[in-house]
């Protein structure tokens, strides 16, 4: 992808992230997104909602994330088929950690193809400057100067981050609310649930498993002795579910008073999308609740979840009460 802030630690970093947070405040994310994400929302469920039956990941949750992401970046130029396939191109490349030539070759490739579609919308970006990310990125100037590599770059991040990451957390919380068929009828009727039933999913099944890092120098982490380099997953997922952390972990409860997870990660690299994926999975799950009546999983297609470093269910059938 190039030099970018989660490959990068330090004053660089820090200044990276500095410069690129404004657009991502939930304040801003709101204002920004508002006439656009319910808009999108009502229009996909307005193609299948005579129907009493689809596959959400498939019709509704993919398109979400993809469109709204291109939007909020200011990407509406690329065709979102172009992007989605230029990021399943990336993914192998950037969970190679084991460097497998032919593994990073056709991820090269679609990290080319990515970064040249990326220049050409920020030549015109130059000459017309707009509410996007790319273009609030592009117009900085003194010591917040981003290069065009560093703008590269970084927006490839955004979208192999936050392209495909709402897209499961939406599936995943209709899965989580569906298997748990109480919590979701609560949900339904008390719409205050939905922050705590996003944040619950975001514990219980987060679509990130590990942060990766690698040791600096040796050392010993709970008795175990690490070289220089080793590369280190730290399980995310495990954290979530650490019994001196939350009690009876495996349980989904939409009423934890047990605060924060750590599905966004930690400290310095803590997810830049964090407020915009959450933002699209709640607004995503109201509207969904208001327009499909009794919305449940089909109990005839369960989804398969699956995935280790990215985790998710391969579709979300459900159906609900015919209008
Ligand atoms: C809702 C779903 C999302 C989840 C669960 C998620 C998860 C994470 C996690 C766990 C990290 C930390 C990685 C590490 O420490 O190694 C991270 C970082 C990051 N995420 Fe997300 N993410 C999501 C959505 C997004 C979106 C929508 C964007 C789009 C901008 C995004 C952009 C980033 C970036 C740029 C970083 C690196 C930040 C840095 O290095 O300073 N993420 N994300």
């Amino acid at each position: 992808m190039g030099v970018n802030m989660l490959g990068s630690e330090g004053p660089g970093q820090e200044r990276i992230r500095r410069i690129v947070e404004p657009p991502f405040r939930p304040r801003d994310v709101e204002e920004r997104t508002q006439g656009m994400i319910p808009k999108l929302a009502h229009e996909l469920i307005d193609g299948f909602v005579d129907r009493g039956g689809c596959d959400l990941f498939r019709e509704f949750a993919d398109p979400m994330s993809v469109r709204s992401l291109r939007f909020m970046l200011g990407l509406d130029e690329i065709p979102w088929e172009d992007l989605l396939r230029w990021n399943e191109g990336l993914m192998p490349g950037l969970a190679n950690f084991e460097a497998d030539p032919a593994k990073q070759a056709p991820a090269d490739e679609a990290s080319a193809a990515m970064g040249e579609a990326i220049e050409r919308v920020l030549d015109r970006l130059e000459r017309e400057p707009d509410g996007s990310v790319l273009s609030w990125m592009l117009h900085r100037s003194g010591e917040d100067a981003m290069s065009r590599a560093e703008i590269v770059a970084n927006t490839k991040l955004m979208l192999s981050g936050g392209l495909q990451e709402p897209r499961d957390l939406i599936a995943l919380v209709v899965w989580a609310l569906g298997a748990h068929s109480e919590q979701l009828a609560e949900v339904r009727s008390d719409r205050s649930l939905i922050k705590p039933a996003v944040e619950e999913t975001l514990r219980w099944a987060g679509p990130v498993g590990t942060s990766t890092r690698q040791t600096t120098e040796a050392v010993e982490v709970a008795g175990t002795k690490l070289e220089e380099g080793a590369l280190i997953a730290a399980v995310l997922s495990s954290a979530n579910r650490d019994p001196n952390r939350f009690f009876e972990p495996d349980r989904f409860d939409v009423h934890r008073r047990e605060g924060a997870h750590v599905a966004f990660g930690v400290g310095n690299h803590f997810c830049l999308g964090a407020w915009f994926g959450r933002h699209l999975a709640r607004v995503s799950l109201d509207i969904l609740l208001d327009r499909l009546p009794n919305l449940r999983l089909d109990p005839e297609r369960p989804p398969t979840i699956s995935g280790w470093e990215f985790r998710a269910p391969n579709s979300t059938w459900v159906r609900w009460d015919p209008l």
